[in-house]
């Protein structure tokens, strides 16, 4: 298995991919498999903010790329949340299913067009499996999470990604301010 953590990433976009067609196909399965989506791409979100978006616009040059594409997690948090809150059986599911595909698929587009080749080309082999390595362990270990649950800490890095000044607010403030910048 690949360590390079754009492999990895990109590994994750191909199940999250096959979950979606899952969901949209196959409605008897949603109840069982909608919080696995959530939890997974929770998961993949705070692993990648926490330990690959700083890479990227540190090492890489990626830093305006990284800010928008932290914006699109926040409104990606959002929807899940939503999803995770709508009756699988119940009609809002359906429109609230496709909103999370279209955003997620729009942010995976754009994330392997910009951020990933860019830490392909800026960042050597053996720094992408370094990275690859912590990606994997914060990913582990946010899998259960749901979108919303964020530590202050994490918001705080966040709102860096995304180049938000954001002071020294606390946890209430700080989920203020990044709802605000879930980008639409
Ligand atoms: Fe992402």
């Amino acid at each position: 298995m690949s360590e390079d953590v754009v492999d990895l990433i990109m590994q994750d976009h191909r199940e999250v991919e096959s979950i979606f067609e899952k969901l949209q196909r196959e409605p008897e399965v949603r109840a069982g498999l909608t919080p696995v989506l959530v939890t997974l791409l929770a998961a993949h979100s705070r692993a990648e903010e926490s330990e690959v978006y700083p890479a990227a616009r540190d090492e890489a040059g990626e830093a305006e790329d990284v800010a928008h594409s932290q914006e699109e997690h926040l409104l990606a948090d959002r929807l899940l949340a939503e999803l995770s809150e709508c009756d699988p059986f119940g009609d809002d599911y359906e429109k609230k299913l496709k909103e999370v595909v279209d955003a997620v698929t729009h942010h995976v587009e754009e994330e392997e067009k910009t951020v990933l080749p860019g830490m392909r080309s800026g960042l050597d082999d053996a720094r992408r499996a370094e990275l690859g390595q912590a990606f994997l362990k914060s990913r582990q270990e946010h899998l259960g999470d749901m979108p919303q649950d964020r530590t202050r800490a994490e918001m705080k890095q966040q709102a860096a990604n995304a180049d938000i000044p954001v002071g020294d607010k606390g946890k209430e403030a700080l989920r203020d301010v990044l709802d605000e910048h879930a980008d639409e």
